[in-house]
């Protein structure tokens, strides 16, 4: 072969890569969140209830209102009983026709006997969906040996647990009726590996690879597993920020990520993030190292200083 043909044909496979390359986030940021229609959830659900996990606030919350609306009745885990009596009235005022159920239950437990117990309670319904949204970070961004031992752990046990054991708990029930949908809440922090965030980082990681391996061993018997990786939603664990374009209320985020439930096995959930995501995967390492290191600093300059603290 000639030096010219072996440039050109360099050439052409370089311009079908680059194609490809476009035609893919094109199709990740578009076909999600404007072209394909929205399931029907009840249908793939095979059941009319959903578990929603950290129910009593922020994502989780809105998924509750989300698929209440959609005519589920809902079943809220968290830890605080007082929340979520009052997040159940606060449904039954919105939706009325359907049915609310409560389970109190603090994620830090990682006990054998809390989970089978919680699981008890959970089997009790019929569950068509399973939400595991329950999630937690460490304060602010730090080095490992650095983070609070007990937070460290919790952050560990609270971001795994839920989304592995009630998983396996509640399978046997979507096996049998070869119907049901699980979403786990991930987090775009388990797109890289981000220094001074390990164990968010890594546990969002964790979620993401749980939820690819579930849908190789349950897609075939009907079951639907999403894992939704979020940017920035405005939050109480992001504190509350003003809702914008690339940081939308929870409203406006949990409708978008439940429209994409069926279509898409894992997205961020919402448009703005998708188009962030897209292009942020294209930046080297070294430069996402560096703006992480930037924001962890500011982060944690803002915990410090609202803790009284010197760094
Ligand atoms: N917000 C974001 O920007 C963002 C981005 C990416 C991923 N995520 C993920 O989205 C999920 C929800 O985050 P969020 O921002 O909505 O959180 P949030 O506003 O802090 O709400 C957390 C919910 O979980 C409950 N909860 C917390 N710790 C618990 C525990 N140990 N046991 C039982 N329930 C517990 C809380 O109950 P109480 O009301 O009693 O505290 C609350 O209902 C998490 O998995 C998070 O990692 C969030």
């Amino acid at each position: 072969m000639s030096v010219d043909w072996f440039i050109a044909g360099a050439g052409a496979l370089a311009l079908i890569i680059v194609a490809v390359r476009i035609f893919r986030i094109l199709y990740n940021i578009l076909a999600p969140y404007v072209f394909l229609k929205p399931i029907d959830l009840k249908k793939r659900a095979g059941a009319s209830w959903a578990v929603v996990t950290g129910a009593t606030d922020g994502i989780g919350k809105g998924y509750c209102f989300e698929l209440a609306a959609r005519g589920f009745n809902i079943l809220l885990v968290s830890r605080t009983q007082s929340k979520l009596d009052a997040t159940k009235q606060e449904i039954l005022a919105k939706y009325p026709h359907i049915n609310v159920r409560t389970a109190a239950y603090d994620f830090t437990d990682a006990s054998t006997s809390g989970y089978q117990n919680l699981l008890t309670q959970l089997n009790e319904v019929d569950v068509g969906i399973l939400v595991n949204n329950v999630g937690m970070f460490h304060g602010y961004p730090e080095i490992v040996h650095k983070i609070e031992f007990g937070s460290a752990r919790d952050v560990a046990v609270v971001n795994t647990l839920p989304p592995t054991l009630l998983t396996a708990g509640i399978l046997p029930q979507m096996v049998a009726r070869k119907a049901g949908i699980i979403v786990n809440i991930g987090s775009s922090a388990g797109f890289n590996p981000m220094a001074q965030w390990a164990i968010y980082s890594a546990t969002k990681k964790y979620v993401s690879w749980l939820s690819a391996i579930l849908r190789k061993e349950y897609e075939h018997q009907g079951i639907t597993v999403q894992n939704i990786a979020p940017m920035l939603v405005s939050t109480k664990m992001t504190g509350n920020p003003r809702s914008a374009f690339l940081v939308p209320d929870v409203t406006k985020f949990v409708k978008s990520a439940v429209n994409t439930i069926g279509n898409v096995a894992e997205t961020t959930g919402y448009i703005g993030h998708q188009i962030q995501a897209e292009f942020t995967g294209l930046l080297p390492a070294f430069v996402i190292d560096k703006a992480v290191a930037a924001k962890s600093e500011q982060l944690r300059n803002l915990a410090f200083a609202k803790r009284g603290k010197s760094s």
